[in-house]
């Protein structure tokens, strides 16, 4: 991709010796946001630095979803002012941006709430970061809310090979943004704005530079990635399957995985990539929220839990060994104990190889903040606990199932003692090995000797007192 001018930092701002501090929240397509601001701002000049004492920018790259998510950053802001007031006595600068999802819902209030705040700029307009800088810079406090029309990723750059590969094996795709599916709990919809897909030559361009500078795992993103449309290079109209197999044909790029996915847009296409890719990794994140047909009707899922499960039978017998993985919302307006147990009952059908569960947290501007039937923080608690334990329980019988097994583990990076490497395993676990299995980058076959809290041991792994710290 070309580096355009939009992308290129003016000259107040390109002084070698800026250094940004970038801090994420949230979801993994934050975290790609993220790498990309961060490339945006390199080829301004900026130098990336992980301790926020040493910046003259510090970029907050904020989650709207729940309520503890969006607090999480005003108590940062409140560090950062200090920090600033400091810096103020000596006579030194710090500039302060706002970027992501708590941006994009709350833009002025932020700067009114939050005076230590220069920039606040929502996830539509990155692109525009650097005339903002250059706004800042002569004074001004930006706010960057805007749905723009002209698309960020084009005028983004990419990352130099340098830069990717210094990230490791594995990368983050953007492919798909926005959601208009508007679930009635969730904020996405209105911080993301309206589903967009990303074109497939823009993608796969992408895919095969990641690849060239030696990226072997891709995880293709987006609030609702199966919902990605798009016409191949023959001009065929095609789903996210059609653009995995696509991908699939890049050399070098050995491994695939997708996420995160609305179980109303998986389609025949995305499953046959399942059955026929052997480099899409057998491991779905499908989240379902609840088991009950009432409180699914409620959250507007538009699905009940038997479509839920009959999709799963389909997928399974597509590829007979996919592991499952979910997201799971508790109190919900209106659940009552037989609609958490028909969550409980859900889980226990499906069965899980891993899971995330949340206490349902009304989100202003929502239809569910505005529903009756708010349910009590202490029942939400005891929910969670209960449905926390047994999807710990089911997450350590897949892991405990795997034991003795050979998998084939993408090998990432150094193990935290000497000896030692990580992978993962096809099913996202970590997997500690002795470095004699092979090269970062590679992927090998290893026996899983054991499984412990959060990863799997390849057999011949040197001991040590820890292995459940590696992840
Ligand atoms: N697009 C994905 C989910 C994105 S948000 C999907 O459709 O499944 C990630 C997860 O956060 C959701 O799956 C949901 O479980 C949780 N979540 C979203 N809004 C929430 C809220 N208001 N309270 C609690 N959890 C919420
Ligand atoms: Fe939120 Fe629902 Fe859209 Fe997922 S599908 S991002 S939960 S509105
Ligand atoms: Fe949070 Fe926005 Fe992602 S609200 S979960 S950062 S899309």
């Amino acid at each position: 991709m070309s580096e355009t001018s939009p992308a290129t930092m003016p000259p107040a701002n390109t002084a070698a010796s800026r250094k940004v501090f970038i801090k994420t929240y949230g979801c993994q397509m934050n975290v790609y946001d993220s790498q990309r601001m961060g490339d945006a701002l390199a080829s301004g000049g900026y130098v990336a630095t992980d301790a926020i004492e040493d910046a003259d920018l510090v970029l907050l790259n904020t989650c709207h979803i729940r309520e503890k998510a969006a607090e999480k950053i005003y108590s940062e802001l409140g560090r950062i002012r200090r920090m600033k007031a400091d810096r103020a006595e000596a006579g030194k600068d710090l500039t302060v941006a706002v970027a992501g999802c708590v941006a994009q819902a709350e833009g002025e209030e932020i700067i009114a709430r939050a005076p230590v705040v220069d920039l606040v700029i929502g996830p539509q307009t990155y692109h525009r970061l650097p005339e903002a800088l250059s706004r800042v810079a002569k004074g001004e406090r930006v706010v960057e809310t805007d749905y723009a029309v002209e698309d960020k990723f084009e005028h983004l750059p990419q990352a130099s090979a340098r830069q990717v590969r210094s990230r490791g094996v594995t990368a983050f795709l953007t492919v798909q943004e926005g959601c208009d599916k508007f679930c009635t709990f969730c904020v996405v919809p209105y911080t993301r704005g309206a589903e967009v897909s990303r074109p497939f030559a823009q993608i796969v361009a992408e895919a095969k530079s990641l690849a060239e500078a030696g990226v072997r795992e891709v995880t293709l993103l987006g609030q609702n990635v199966n919902a990605w449309t798009g016409e191949d290079a023959a001009g065929r109209a095609v789903g996210l399957g059609g653009l995995l197999f696509a991908l699939a044909e890049i050399p070098g790029l050995t491994r695939l995985r997708y996420t995160t996915s609305h179980p109303r847009d998986m389609d025949d296409e995305l499953i046959a990539a399942h059955r026929d890719l052997g480099g899409l990794m057998p491991y779905l994140h499908l989240p379902v929220q609840s088991g009950s047909d009432k409180i699914l009707k409620a959250m507007n899922r538009r699905h009940t839990a038997a479509d839920y499960v009959a999709l799963i039978e389909r997928i399974r017998a597509a590829r007979p060994d996919i592991a499952l993985s979910g997201d799971f919302i508790v109190g919900f307006p209106g659940e009552t104990d037989a609609d958490f147990e028909d969550t409980m009952r859900l889980v226990e059908t499906v069965g899980y190889a891993s899971a995330f569960s949340f206490k349902y947290s009304a989100r202003p501007g929502t239809p569910g903040a505005e529903m009756g039937g708010h349910v009590e923080e202490s029942v939400k608690t005891e929910r969670l606990a209960r449905l926390q334990a047994l999807l710990r329980d089911q997450q350590m019988a897949f892991a405990k199932g795997l034991v003795g097994e050979t998998l084939s583990v993408l090998v990432e990076k150094p193990g935290r003692h000497p000896g030692q490497l990580v992978g993962r395993s096809p099913y996202l676990q970590p997997v500690v090995m002795p470095e004699s299995v092979g090269e970062i980058g590679d992927v090998v076959e290893i026996e899983i000797a054991d499984a412990v809290a959060n990863s799997l041991i390849g057999r011949g792994t040197p001991a040590t007192q820890s292995f459940g710290m590696v992840a």
